[in-house]
């Protein structure tokens, strides 16, 4: 996905993305951050920050954070709140987090959450990640997963392209675990799971043209005839629902 285009959108969209309930949930902040051992101690990465929500839930804990961002929205938006809320150990960087201007080993735990499908060049991101922790410093990624059966995977991806024009690719469960045995970041721990939306609710956690809107019904409409994708695409009463799947994986920099 060309950076330019993840900016923009997510220069129009920031203010939804973050009313999306998988955004602001606490409950899964909690969870990452009990997932990810996170302590007072701790000086955190927050890489593809957003408008900051789980920065800001880490920094009430820890030594300090740093989110970075690409979205100018998204980082104005984190650093009010910041303000707002008199949050003194949270800063926020707008950049490319294929180059963070860090220096090497500046932070105890880097994570990452919901962003590695937006990334067409995800494997620099993460070295990035690597580079910018220091020696037994813990690096984790959450994000949604690709499906298993070829078929289903081109059905969900592109409906999730109809959705958000920055989505760029579901990286497969092994894909993702391949990038921490690819730069000897030994994984810790992995969890996996499967979340069920509203089509609607979904679909407003970004902005589309009208004329993706009306190919996306169009496309839900025939998936909903294709028995092959009924585990994850179904009706209940007059309201559609999908599953999606994802992983959360923790590793530590040896
Ligand atoms: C789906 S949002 C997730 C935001 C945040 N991590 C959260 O959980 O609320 C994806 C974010 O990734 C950011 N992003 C995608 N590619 C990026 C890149 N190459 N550099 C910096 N940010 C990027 C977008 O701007 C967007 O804020």
């Amino acid at each position: 996905m060309k950076n330019k285009i993840i900016r923009e959108q997510f220069n129009k969209q920031a203010e939804k993305f973050s009313e999306f309930s998988f955004t602001k949930s606490r409950v899964i902040y909690k969870f990452i951050y009990d997932f990810c051992r996170i302590q007072p101690g701790d000086t955190l990465l927050d890489v593809a920050c957003g408008s900051g929500a789980f920065a800001l839930f880490c920094a009430e804990k820890v030594r300090s954070v740093c989110g970075v961002d690409i979205s100018d929205r998204s980082i104005t938006m984190a650093a009010d709140t910041a303000r707002g809320r008199n949050i003194q150990n949270a800063s926020f960087i707008r950049s490319d987090v294929e180059a963070i201007p860090v220096a090497d080993g500046s932070f105890s735990i880097a994570t990452c959450r919901m962003a590695f499908h937006h990334m067409g060049n995800y494997q620099k991101v993460f070295s990035e990640m690597v580079r910018c922790v220091q020696k037994n410093g813990r690096i984790c990624i959450q994000d949604m997963t690709a499906c298993d059966r070829k078929e289903t995977d081109d059905y969900f991806e592109e409906i999730d392209k109809l959705v958000d024009i920055s989505h760029n690719r579901s990286l497969s469960k092994a894909e993702i675990i391949d990038l921490f045995d690819g730069q000897g970041v030994r994984i810790l721990n992995t969890f996996e799971s499967r979340h069920e939306f509203e089509i609607n609710e979904y679909a407003s956690h970004a902005i589309q043209a009208p004329e993706n809107f009306e190919a996306l019904n169009r496309l839900l409409e025939t998936g909903l005839n294709d028995t092959a994708l009924s585990a994850l695409l179904y009706k209940k009463g007059d309201q559609t629902f999908l599953k999606k799947d994802g992983i959360v994986v923790l590793g530590i920099k040896e």
